[in-house]
């Protein structure tokens, strides 16, 4: 049985894989075009309440963020890095899209969603040999554990990715993801992801309550709204270095939220 901020995680997931099958996007020579649709069989675009959903709207905002992970994927495999973790997967399709030889995919989420997502992609006839799903709920399992037992090797340079998913985890389990994933970076790794930020002058708690109960009423599916700042010294403590520190990158998310684009060194 879902709770009420599951099932509104629920409907995220499938609208960003919805809206990432209707972006022209970049491929490796030997990723799989058809991934995207394929793993969205049978999903129509559709809100909560089961009116028609307009994907193009969403996509002016999801869109470059989209690009901007694909973009770290091409990055990496340029540079020759032989292991991608995506936190949080959902139903993304980069570990297939980006298909490399030689090259492991680690798609990290939520059981349930690991075992419909593996689902989906048996029906689909997909090649997933290059793919590990790994089942993981980051509020209560260690992330260093899982990859290891899931054949990761933390002795190699590892890109890892965290498209959407700071915001759903509450400050503990976020603070103990990051120091995590530094634990099995070795040098050549990098960490990307989206922060939703809100400026300095404003109140973190009353941003956080405002913005879940305009989106979801009663229920806080998105805990972590912070500062930029408060973000960077996450990331710092944990012993992740952020890339080009001053600069500011991303789309707006609300009036007063951000979603930021950043990337640290291991
Ligand atoms: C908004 S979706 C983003 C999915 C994907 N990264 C994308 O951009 O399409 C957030 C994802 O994080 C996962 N997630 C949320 N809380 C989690 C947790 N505690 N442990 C593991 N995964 C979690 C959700 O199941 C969901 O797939």
């Amino acid at each position: 049985m879902s709770t009420p901020d599951e099932e509104a995680i629920a409907v995220v997931r499938r609208t960003l894989a919805l809206c990432r099958a209707e972006r022209d996007r970049p491929h490796s020579i030997a990723g799989d075009v058809q991934s995207q649709q394929a793993i969205n069989q049978g999903w129509e675009p559709v809100d909560p309440d089961g009116e028609p959903m307009d994907l193009s709207i969403l996509l002016e905002m999801k869109g470059p963020r989209i690009d901007f992970f694909d973009q770290q994927v091409i990055t990496a495999l340029d540079e020759g890095i032989t292991q991608v973790v995506i936190c949080g997967a959902g139903y993304d399709d980069r570990a297939l899209r980006f298909r490399t030889a030689g090259v492991r995919f680690f798609d990290l989420d939520l059981p349930g969603v690991s075992a419909d997502k593996k689902g989906r992609l048996a029906t689909s006839g997909v090649d997933t040999s290059d793919l590990t799903l790994v089942p993981i709920d980051f509020r209560t399992d260690d992330v260093a554990t899982a990859l290891a037992a899931s054949g990761h090797d933390g002795t190699k340079p590892t890109l890892f990715l965290a498209e959407h998913l700071f915001v759903f985890l509450d400050r503990a389990s976020l603070v103990r993801l990051l120091e995590g994933l530094r634990s099995v970076a070795s040098s050549g790794s990098r960490l990307a992801a989206t922060l939703e930020s809100h400026a300095g002058e404003l109140d973190t708690a009353t941003v956080i309550a405002d913005f879940n109960k305009a989106f979801f009423g009663d229920i806080t599916p998105m805990p972590s709204i912070y500062t930029r700042e408060a973000f960077l010294d996450m990331f710092g403590s944990a012993g992740w270095e952020v890339e080009a520190p001053d600069v500011v990158s991303g789309v707006p998310h609300t009036e007063t939220i951000d979603t930021e684009f950043v990337s640290a060194i291991a």
